[in-house]
């Protein structure tokens, strides 16, 4: 019942965090945007009516999480007059966080040290996401919808995350820890917890921490099951 309580209370907090969203300031970048990040926002607030049900998983530890999850949520902020509070979720997150399933991600990337150094310190939680059993025949997530994911990710210190791709539309909110976020036409910009970042159909992104940790939500409001793409060296 615990896990229960916990995991349904993560799901209000997230959802309050997206209805709360601001997306971040793009600038003259030329991107053009098909869909305004405003309408993004409000599709994934939308999607929350298709979650389903309700299936707690087997804790699943990793080391980056143990290690890094508590101090991030320490860093989540209050409000300014720009962004949101992140506080609420960062609570919800450490109350739920044995309740997710935690992952490596790119299970299929070349094996290099660089590679390596990320993957051993960036894992994700899904909270919801399809109903298909993955290769161990657990489910994805405690909830379902087999139209949106929504998870939450957690990179240690001095990290970058490197470039990388879906086709899946992307918002991705910043909990707690400032970093730095690849954009196309600016220098790397300092992305501060509240921040809200849309990536629509194939846009390059990267992360880049420094002497904090990054705690992020992330939703897929399209293609929620399509894979994510490594782009090294660029
Ligand atoms: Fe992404």
């Amino acid at each position: 019942m615990a896990t229960d309580l916990a995991l349904w209370a993560l799901l209000e907090a997230a959802k309050d965090q997206v209805a709360r969203s601001v997306p971040a300031p793009d600038g003259p970048d030329g991107l053009d945007r098909v869909v305004p990040a405003e309408e993004r926002i409000a599709q994934a607030l939308q999607l929350f009516d298709t979650v389903e049900s309700l299936q707690p998983l087997e804790p699943t530890p990793l080391p980056v999480v143990e290690e890094w999850l508590e101090p991030a949520a320490q860093l989540a902020a209050p409000a300014t007059d720009e962004l949101p509070s992140t506080t609420d979720l960062a609570t919800a997150l450490v109350a739920a966080k044995d309740c997710l399933r935690w992952s490596r991600a790119y299970p299929d990337a070349p094996k290099r040290p660089d590679v390596d150094e990320f993957l051993d310190n960036y894992a994700y939680g899904l909270l919801v996401a399809a109903r298909e059993p993955d290769t161990d025949n657990q489910p994805y997530a405690p909830f379902t919808s087999e139209q949106m994911m929504l998870g939450f990710t957690i990179q240690a210190p001095n990290l970058l995350y490197p470039r990388h791709s879906h086709i899946a539309v992307e918002l991705y909110g910043v909990i707690a820890g400032n970093a730095n976020w690849y954009h196309p036409a600016m220098d790397w910009p300092l992305r501060p917890p509240g921040s809200v970042m849309v990536h629509e159909e194939f846009q390059h992104h990267a992360m880049r921490t420094h002497d904090e940790p990054l705690l992020c939500w992330v939703m897929w409001v399209t293609e929620p099951n399509s894979p994510a793409e490594l782009h090294l060296d660029i």
